[in-house]
């Protein structure tokens, strides 16, 4: 005879994203504000910063060590901030993460500590995996410093590092305390960086809101010339998408099958895998969505004229549409990893409509590869051709398209 015991948990976490300026002004409570919400006493915050962020705002460690001055009786450092490596290649391994445990060690914290990581998403990855897993999980201030990190990595619910040639094969779900959007950040961000990050709206439009959609690609040349108004309001509609989904559509840890905010990272994340990180996220993002939109179109749910709007704006952006990685991928090994790290059934997030998600339990591999094929024609390298070359790839593009 088996005997039972039943457990019911439930637990319900809030925390807010800010957008602002230049949170370390002294003159500015906020971050002295959220610390003193768990208690009137001073406390201990140990700083991670990117490597990238402190080498363009070299001031940045003085800044902080002003703002503590004027508010030492909400916050004590743990001196000095622990400088990470940015970019993707601090997720390689666990370098980073035995170097945050070590601090947190050494400087005793403890639960009710923080850890503030300043950086792109991939710094914030690896800091938001070191709190997670010490101690169980220490408090987590976020402040993303890309556009990409400000309007999704940094504002969500998971920590990841690449393992077993896999990426984000490592992670733990671990909503933050708080995040904090400093616009200052994206001044120093190079052209590149700042566009990856657009992708990343382009897909949160693409599969929940037209009317966001339509926003980006009238405002298309702004936001390719880096337009300040117009690339804080795309991050700002773009987190608050991502945020309602988390928010409202009863998966926020991911035990269904389906994640639509992965739309176009099922090829997306083995071309960064290929490439080992030289073609960055928001780029085979960008690839990605190019591949599932024409799949999409040629399965009848997207029309030729939303095809082509899909792909003037993110051309327009100055975002790819295709890397050559794409031809030599083996696209179902990509679907079942993609399935694999998602768990259950096949469930590939594919667009009925601009603004209008579906969920395909099947795909049509000779039409995925004829769709790769189709992008091909648009290879980089292709803009390079003499004129009628040109004139001949894209008459070869139309009738692929049939
Ligand atoms: N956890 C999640 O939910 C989630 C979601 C989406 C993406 N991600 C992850 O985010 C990572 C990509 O993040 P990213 O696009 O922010 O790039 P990144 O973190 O790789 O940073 C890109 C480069 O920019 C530098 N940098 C960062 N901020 C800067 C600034 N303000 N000025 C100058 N240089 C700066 C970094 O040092 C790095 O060299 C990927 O690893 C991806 O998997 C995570
Ligand atoms: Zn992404």
């Amino acid at each position: 005879m088996m005997r039972k015991l039943d457990q019911k948990l439930q637990i319900s976490y809030q925390f807010s994203v800010f957008f602002g300026r230049d949170v370390f002004d002294p003159r500015q409570p906020l971050l002295a504000d959220l610390l003193s919400r768990t208690g009137p006493k001073a406390h201990r915050v140990l700083y991670v910063i990117d490597s990238g962020v402190v080498a363009s705002h070299p001031g940045l460690t003085g800044k902080i060590e002003g703002y503590r001055t004027a508010h030492s009786r909400t916050m004590e450092l743990c001196d000095p901030p622990l400088i990470v490596p940015g970019g993707e290649g601090c997720k390689s391994d666990f370098t980073a993460v035995d170097a945050i445990h070590e601090r947190i060690r050494s400087h005793r914290l403890c639960r009710q500590s923080f850890v503030a990581a300043i950086g792109g998403g991939a710094v914030l990855d690896v800091a938001g995996y070191a709190a997670a897993t010490a101690h169980r999980g220490l408090r987590l201030i976020r402040m993303p410093t890309t556009v990409l990190a400000q309007n999704d990595a940094g504002i969500g619910v998971k920590n990841g590092l690449n393992g077993m040639g896999r990426k984000n094969f490592i992670g733990t779900f671990a909503p933050p305390f708080a995040v904090i959007n400093d616009s200052i950040f994206l001044s120093s961000l190079p052209p590149r960086h700042l566009r990856a990050g657009m992708a990343e709206a382009v897909k949160v439009a693409l599969i929940k809101d037209k009317s966001f959609f339509n926003y980006l690609y009238t405002n298309r040349h702004q936001l390719a010339a880096f337009e300040p108004e117009e690339v804080e309001e795309s991050i700002h509609r773009c987190a608050a998408l991502h945020m309602d989904h988390i928010g409202t559509a009863g998966d926020p840890f991911e035990f269904g099958s389906a994640r639509p905010l992965d739309f176009g990272h099922w090829s997306a994340h083995r071309l960064e895998e290929m490439t080992a990180g030289s073609v960055l996220h928001g780029e085979a993002v960008a690839i990605g969505i190019a591949l599932d939109t024409l799949y999409s179109m040629h399965k009848g749910m997207l029309s030729e004229y939303e095809r082509g709007q899909i792909f003037r704006l993110l051309t327009d952006l100055g975002l790819p549409l295709y890397h050559p990685g794409l031809a030599e991928m083996d696209l179902t090994q990509a679907l079942n990893r993609f399935q694999e790290h998602l768990g259950g059934d096949l469930a590939v997030t594919m667009l009925n409509g601009i603004g209008r998600k579906v969920e395909v339990a099947r795909i049509d591999l000779p039409l995925l590869e004829s769709c790769v094929r189709q992008l091909a024609l648009l290879d980089p390298d292709y803009a390079n051709l003499p004129i009628s070359d040109r004139l001949t790839g894209m008459r070869q593009f139309q009738e692929e398209l049939g």
